[in-house]
């Protein structure tokens, strides 16, 4: 057996990983699946960039490598939709990076800043790919724990210095996956101060800007004074036109800290298929037609899911963005042991918070992706294994 690399031992095993295998086993059984699990919802993507992409899938040139540069409309899309929607300004041409989705260059970023001694600073429960990239470029992860006590903030002052001198990249990630928390202004000016002070590389994660309800509307970091001197934001298709599985997003930032992941990526990756860079552009272009009403429907999502779970004696907050449910589970029951139990009892899948690492444990999180009656379903059987489990305590 060729000898692996230290380093790949060091990667634990990935949570959705294995969920589509199990949905499987469990609908072979003859089990009524209701699957909250990944934030993937069962809705369609807009009939415009359907339609670009029937059509760009008929234009040869399309079909080529992409290469960094990609489709150059796609690149003046993503610069005109972050002037409209932040009033941020980004050279389509040098401040824009097209990406296979934003994961893809979440996890690569890290090879352009990451090496043996230095830390990279994750919160947790967070997004996986934040200690992907870290521990495959052999950074050290500095773990911390997103608790109710901190409104799900990171305190950077609660971080050693001696730690914080090795920093060099900090990953933030509002709104919030899992916890659906949401930053205010003036929390993100104090880390966009900090980040300047101590030269680390803030890399904020905004794939859930457009899923806000109630009025909340998240901003881009660069609409902090001096985010651009040390910032870099990953935007992504996925949720907010229900594209997840055409694998496009894009970095945006200063041309020297969003460049290196570009050159980082010319040794990865020669460009995703233009044709979906085509419908993308098209997905941005038809931002005000079609997203307002899209987030309408996750918001009756919302309101369901958060009247059921609580109604079947779940405690949780209502949350202002992203497309999912953060629930406190009580003290004797372990997040593993209540989703095991509520998938095999039950058939229906939740993310426990222990798979998304330090700070996850006593929650389990829901994702409101499919119509308000199956999640009313779910979160009857979820109060039935939470009264099973919650006997003799
Ligand atoms: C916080 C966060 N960032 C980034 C992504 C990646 O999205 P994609 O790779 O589909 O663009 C996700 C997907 O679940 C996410 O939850």
């Amino acid at each position: 057996m060729p000898t692996r690399a230290t380093r790949f031992f060091t990667l634990p095993e990935y949570p959705l990983a294995t969920i589509p295998q199990r949905k499987r086993e469990l609908a072979a059984r003859g089990v009524d699946v209701i699957d909250l699990g990944a934030g993937d919802a069962d809705l369609a993507p807009p009939q415009a960039a359907l339609d670009r992409m029937r059509d760009a899938v008929l234009e040869p040139p399309l079909s080529r490598y992409g290469f960094g540069l990609g489709y150059v409309p796609y690149r003046e899309a993503v610069s005109a939709w972050m002037q409209r929607r932040f009033g941020v300004r980004c050279d389509p041409m040098t401040e824009v990076v097209p990406l296979l989705g934003s994961k893809e260059g979440i996890s690569h970023l890290a090879f352009a800043y990451l090496e043996p001694g230095c830390v990279s600073i994750i919160p947790e429960p967070g997004y996986n790919p934040y200690q992907g990239g870290t521990l495959l470029s052999s950074g050290e992860p500095y773990r911390y724990p997103l608790r109710p006590r901190t409104d799900f903030l990171l305190d950077l002052d609660e971080i050693p210095r001696d730690v914080l001198d090795r920093t060099r990249i900090l990953y933030l990630n509002y709104p919030n996956n899992p916890t659906a928390a949401i930053a205010p202004k003036d929390y993100l000016e104090r880390v966009v101060k900090r980040c300047r002070d101590l030269d680390i590389l803030l890399v904020y994660d905004n794939a859930y800007s457009e899923l806000a309800f109630d009025g909340y509307v998240p901003p881009s970091i660069f609409e902090i004074d001096g985010a651009r001197d040390v910032a870099i934001e990953f935007h992504s298709i996925s949720k907010t036109y229900n594209m997840t599985g055409w694998r496009c997003g894009w970095a945006a930032g200063r041309a020297e800290l969003v460049g290196a992941l570009a050159q980082v990526k010319t040794f990865v990756d020669t460009g995703n298929f233009m044709a979906v860079q085509a419908a993308a552009a098209t997905a941005l272009d038809n931002w005000a037609s079609f997203v307002p009403g899209n987030v309408e429907i996750f918001r009756e999502r919302r309101d369901a899911a958060v009247e059921a779970f609580r109604e079947n004696g779940f405690e949780c907050d209502k949350p202002q963005a992203t497309m999912y449910l953060w629930i406190r589970l009580p003290e004797h029951i372990t997040s593993a042991e209540f989703a095991q139990f509520l998938v095999e009892e039950e058939g229906v899948v939740v993310m426990p918070g222990s798979n998304f690492g330090l700070g996850g444990e006593g929650f389990f999180r829901v994702s409101f992706i499919t119509s308000p009656e199956r999640i009313r379903e779910a979160a009857s059987r979820a109060g039935r294994v939470l009264g099973r489990l919650s006997v003799g305590a």
